[in-house]
């Protein structure tokens, strides 16, 4: 394992899936466990980095000597990721982040009524934090890692969503019902925007997360 390399270094990571909530009881959500950012976040801390980990409601435990913040949906997601960033020598969005939220917010529990078709649900965009923090960034060495889950054509998706999005790396996994999300074990192709490609093969989330700052400090320097 690697030495305490991000040591003096402040990385902020997000995990976990936002919920756009409808009513008081439901929301519109992904199939994010956290799991992913929480590898990240473990073997941060463990290679020496002061680490704050954003999480969207993954119920997991508090890694040791990580700084939680807690947020619900994109929009406080946002906010949360936007007043750590300034501080940061290296932000990683592995968070599930809706792109859509409903329109409008019922204050009562929505109600059936007999005989009555469901109202639509009309959806607005959410902000693309990944693509605003790399346009944006507080400090102008500051390195921005982004994730993608893409169900078909991976390469290709990674490689436009890579250029779209402008950050410094981006790690693209398959996902899919019973893939990536929630499990133990992931499978994903590093892309650089230097044009570099690091395929890491199936194994466990924590061997993905040290492929990620080894390739982060090699760009710190
Ligand atoms: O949590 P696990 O169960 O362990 O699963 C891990 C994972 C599959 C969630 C994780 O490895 C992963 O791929 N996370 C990113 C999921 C995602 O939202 O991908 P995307 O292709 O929709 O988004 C691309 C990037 O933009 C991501 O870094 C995302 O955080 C960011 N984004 C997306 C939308 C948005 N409105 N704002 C963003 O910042």
């Amino acid at each position: 394992t690697a030495g305490p390399d991000l040591a003096g270094r402040h990385v902020v990571i997000s995990a976990g899936g936002t919920r756009e909530p409808l009513d008081p009881v439901r929301f519109l959500g992904n199939r994010s466990s956290g799991k992913q950012g929480y590898a990240l976040a473990r073997t941060a801390a463990a290679r020496g980095a002061r680490v704050t980990l954003i999480e969207a409601n993954t119920g997991l435990p508090d890694p040791a000597g990580v700084d939680v913040v807690r947020v619900g949906t994109a929009v406080q997601l946002r906010e949360a990721v936007l007043k750590a960033a300034p501080d940061a020598d290296v932000v990683v969005m592995a968070a599930a982040v809706a792109d859509f939220r409903p329109e409008t917010y019922a204050t009562g529990k929505i109600k059936k009524k007999d005989g009555q078709d469901p109202e639509p649900i009309v959806l607005v965009r959410n902000p693309d934090i990944l693509a605003e923090i790399a346009a944006d960034r507080p400090r102008p060495e500051q390195l921005v890692v982004g994730f993608a889950a893409e169900t078909d054509d991976v390469l290709a998706n990674g490689r436009a969503k890579l250029a779209r999005k402008g950050c410094d790396l981006l790690v693209v996994n398959e996902v899919g019902e019973r893939k990536t999300f929630g499990s133990e074990e992931n499978e994903a192709v590093v892309l650089g925007a230097d044009g570099s490609e690091t395929p890491v093969p199936h194994g466990p989330k924590e061997a993905l997360a040290d492929t990620v700052w080894d390739l982060v400090v090699h760009r710190l320097g």
